[in-house]
């Protein structure tokens, strides 16, 4: 279900952008074009509008909590963006400063939401236990990766299913398939091969087959 939302949210941005982008350029080029396009425009506007709302709200029921901060400044900026934006093409007296400025927001938005799927794999590498040495025990070792890098999203039992986290208790997966996962990342779950070492990967990925049921 997120991860439906968040495809729809990125598609539905990917649109809005396109139409601001070939606004802003026929704001610059040809007023007369811009009026007609803003006509044609106004509909599928209104229902990309509705749906970028929408899909948002419903990502915020669902989101991870420290996601949630980045979430609100993006917002922030959307929300800010539109009264300049609507200054900037207002008819008689547009301003393409303001309406520049407008897009500057929503794409800077945008940057920070894909820094905010990314800055998951910002902290410290956790490979602090070397495999190597004596007395180390992967299982163990994964049960303290995943507490602290995991358990926002699975969920202590790998059952919590925050941002579409699958249930880890119900994997399909082998051993293989999920240390794949958990490197390279997947819709809403970040890649997580600089956060971690290969060894704490495969220790936390041992760990989380331990949960399955
Ligand atoms: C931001 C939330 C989030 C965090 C944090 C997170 N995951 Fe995930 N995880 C997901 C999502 C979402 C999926 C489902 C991806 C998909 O298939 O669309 C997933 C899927 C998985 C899968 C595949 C399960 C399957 O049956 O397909 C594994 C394994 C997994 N995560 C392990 C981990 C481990 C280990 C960690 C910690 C290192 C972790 N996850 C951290 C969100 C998260």
């Amino acid at each position: 279900m997120y991860t439906a939302l968040l495809h729809t949210h990125k598609a539905v941005v990917i649109l809005f952008l396109i139409i601001y982008l070939a606004k802003t350029v026929l704001l610059f080029v040809n007023k007369e074009t811009l009026a007609k396009f803003t006509k044609i425009a106004k509909i599928p506007e209104m229902i990309i509008s509705f749906l970028f709302f929408g899909t948002g709200v419903g990502m915020w029921f669902m989101m991870a909590e420290p996601a949630k901060m980045l979430f609100l400044i993006k917002v922030g900026a959307v929300l800010i963006s539109i009264p300049l934006a609507v200054i900037g093409f207002k008819k008689d007296k547009e301003n393409k400063a303001l309406a520049v400025l407008a897009m500057v927001l929503i794409i800077a938005a945008y940057g920070l939401a894909e820094m905010s799927r990314r800055s998951v794999a910002k902290q410290d590498l956790a490979g602090i236990t070397d495999p190597t040495a004596q007395g180390y025990e992967a299982v163990e070792h994964g049960k303290e990766v995943y507490s602290k890098y995991c358990v926002s999203c699975h969920g202590a039992d790998g059952a919590l299913g925050v941002s579409g986290a699958k249930n880890l208790q119900l994997t399909q997966l082998s051993t293989a398939e999920s240390i794949d996962i958990i490197t390279n990342g997947k819709n809403a779950m970040a890649p997580y091969k600089k956060v971690l070492s290969e060894a704490d990967i495969k220790a936390v990925a041992a760990y989380t087959a331990t949960l399955k049921k």
